[in-house]
């Protein structure tokens, strides 16, 4: 993490008797956050944009059993100003921007010291709380008080707050109705801000929703509890999670933002060598399909012949990654009393002879860990089973939690939070990248572990094996809410759009059950897009490889790059349409996707390196084919002063490869 250069100028301001009012501004002066205390004393902030007004004064607090903190106090002020460049091993972006005002407000008690800390960048703001208390070895958290005060209705997306999954449909309601959501709460004002909540830097607290008891009433953080009700056990010195508000005047300005990420600390991971962007397959869309199982039988998946296939695939396809789910002891017990053993292979899995197979073909084998909820015995596991894949030469771990964990904990609770940390820390220790499902929210960890690589934390591709699915409103949704938060593992890429034969075939009904749902919601096109719109350093092409074989629209996904080293949100709208472009070395990716309404759009191609002429692949929809598998490929030679046509059928979306033509 190379710093380019840093500006750091305190100003110290001692307040008390001074009667300017605290406040402290964007680098470009169009964000301002006002601290205040209301009529009873309590400390307030607010937030305006361009001058109006976007948050009005709001309550600022966490409850503990000692008291309220801060409780009380002259406020100190001071000011600082920072601006560096630094650098990551992945991401849309490599190189980041990170400049800030910050103003800390110190609130200094009887017993306890608390600072709010204040950061306001051009995208957007951010605070937390930081305190000491004297007169006590530890602090319990009972409540946070922290409002979301909006001055302005709009219309906002988010889902309903659940401290169990995040596996749910958006809601798009007038900010005034809200009553509950998850975060990232995306919203645009009715003056025309676009901007989302959510926060930044979880460890060891409780993850955010927020909930107001009655319309009229400000949104307030709600924090998961713990079994007896508490919310967090915690030392005597605490730093808080960030508490954000991205900001901006387009919709896909939240989408460029990197400020979750730069809220987080530097890469604690020195050595980051090992730590690499994949594409992957595996044995996986067909256990939701119900044509494999995971458990061992006539239909198992993860055999060994059936990886010695996967892996020759990868190798002929340009993968670097191959998935077996169903390879450990245990799946018999998913559901039940959720034991898997970590270590051992199912009998028709010769783990040695694969592993060495992978190796010697220069492929990553993954492990993959479901713990159906199963805490206690998974920390248990963690050491050895993470040991036993680094001797097998494996890099990457698929994690899952698909259950309820033991004991009434929830999983979105400090005990959740601290288990997934646990993971990621011990995961790094044995170099270990993580895909975790079913996980507590990103909030920009990644920067400090990158072995953090990819999580699902939404309706992923799954859903469309088992139930009514997702539709494209969702799916242009995504961008703008969940995957502000982080990349996202949604596992996409299913080519048999109508995979109803394939079920027949096999006469899998257990899941699905009378109601056979039979297709992907979007065209073949709009798949191939979401390998660039939906960014996950570890990208999965998810359908069955026969179904790429001999399909000439896969050589997409051969010729995409994981890796990429910039990325860009060029236009878009809530729910309605996006178009992302992706560089990875001297190619460029680009994916458009629309809602349930067809589309034309148009696109610069400003983006290209300038003088370069691309050979362009353009995987379209066929115009007004009602056929979702219908696709036109495409070729021509684009430089950067061309403009692209995107025309997308309801549902639809565009792909396209830019590759210099010398
Ligand atoms: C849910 C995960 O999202 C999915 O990817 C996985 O196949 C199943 N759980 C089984 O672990
Ligand atoms: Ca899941």
């Amino acid at each position: 993490m190379k710093k380019n250069f840093v500006y750091l100028a305190v100003a110290a301001m001692m307040l008390t008797g001074c009667s300017e009012k605290p406040m402290v501004a964007s680098p470009d002066g169009n964000i301002v956050v006002d601290f205040a205390s209301d009529a009873e004393g309590h400390p307030t902030y607010s937030v305006s944009v361009g001058g109006n007004q976007l948050i009005a004064p709001s309550r600022l607090g966490v409850v503990t059993r000692g008291g309220i903190l801060p409780s009380g106090g002259n406020p100190e002020v001071s000011h600082s100003s920072f601006n560096e460049i630094w650098h990551q091993p992945w991401g849309e972006n490599k190189t980041v921007e990170n400049r800030y005002n910050e103003m800390a407000v110190k609130l200094a008690g009887d017993d306890a010291d608390v600072t709010l800390r204040f950061r306001v960048f051009d995208d957007g703001i951010a605070f937390r709380y930081e305190w000491n208390v004297s007169s006590a070895d530890s602090v319990v958290v009972t409540d946070e008080l922290t409002e979301f005060n909006f001055a302005v209705d709009g219309r906002s997306w988010s889902i309903p707050a659940s401290f169990e999954t995040y596996e749910l449909n958006y809601q798009t309601l007038p900010v005034s109705q809200v009553m509950n959501a998850n975060t990232p709460f995306t919203f645009v004002t009715d003056n025309g801000i676009y901007g989302s909540v959510h926060e930044a830097a979880l460890y060891d607290y409780p993850e955010m929703v927020l909930r107001r008891d009655s319309v009229g009433t400000p949104l307030k953080a709600d924090l998961a509890p713990l079994p007896d009700g508490v919310k967090a056990y915690l030392p005597s010195a605490f730093t808080t999670p960030w508490r954000t508000i991205q900001i901006g005047s387009k919709a896909v300005d939240l989408i460029n933002s990197a400020m979750i990420l730069n809220l987080n600390e530097p890469s604690k991971i020195a050595d980051t060598s090992w730590i690499k962007p994949q594409k992957y397959a595996g044995i996986w869309w067909g256990m939701h399909l119900g044509t494999q199982t995971w458990t061992m039988g006539p239909r198992h998946g993860a055999t060994t012949e059936n990886a010695i296939r996967y892996i020759d695939f990868a190798v002929d396809n340009n993968l670097q990654g191959v998935l077996f789910e169903g390879w450990n002891e245990g799946w018999e017990n998913w559901g039940g009393n959720q034991h898997f053993d970590y270590l051992k292979a199912y009998d028709d899995f010769d783990i040695d002879s694969i592993a060495a197979y992978a190796a010697s073909r220069g492929i990553e084998l993954w492990m993959h860990n479901e713990t159906g909820g199963n805490i206690p015995e998974y920390e248990a596991a963690l050491d050895s089973a993470f040991a036993y894949y680094q001797s097998l030469g494996v890099h990457t771990v698929k994690t899952g939690y698909a259950g309820g964990f033991k004991d009434g904990y929830l999983h979105h609770s400090q005990y959740g939070v601290r288990h997934y940390q646990k993971v990621v820390e011990t995961a790094a220790r044995y170099r270990i990248m993580l895909d975790v499902h079913e996980p507590i929210k990103e909030t920009g960890i990644r920067r400090t572990w990158p072995n953090m690589m990819t999580r699902e934390g939404a309706r992923g591709m799954e859903w469309n094996a088992w139930s009514e699915g997702n539709d494209a409103a969702y799916l242009t949704t995504l961008p703008f809410v969940r995957l502000l938060s982080g990349p996202m593992d949604y596992t996409p890429g299913i080519f048999d759009i109508d995979y109803s034969t394939a079920k027949a075939d096999k006469g899998r009904i257990e899941w699905n059950g009378p109601n056979a749902h039979c297709c992907i919601k979007t065209t073949l096109a709009r798949q191939i897009a979401n390998w660039v719109i939906i960014y996950s350093p570890l990208q999965m092409a998810a359908d069955l490889m026969e179904n790429y074989q001999d399909n000439e629209a896969f050589g997409f996904f051969r010729d995409f790059n994981a890796d990429c080293d910039r990325s860009e949100a060029l236009q878009g709208e809530i729910g309605e349409y996006i178009v992302v472009m992706r560089a990875a070395g001297n190619r460029f990716y680009l994916g458009a996707g629309t809602g349930l309404e067809g589309r034309t759009l148009t696109q610069p191609l400003s983006f290209l390196d300038k003088g370069v002429t691309y050979n362009a692949v353009i995987y379209a929809d066929k115009p007004g084919s009602d056929n979702p598998e219908d696709i036109a490929i495409i070729r021509r030679q684009v430089t950067s002063s061309d403009t692209l046509t995107i025309e997308m059928n309801p549902s639809g979306g565009q792909a396209v490869t830019f590759i210099p033509a010398d």
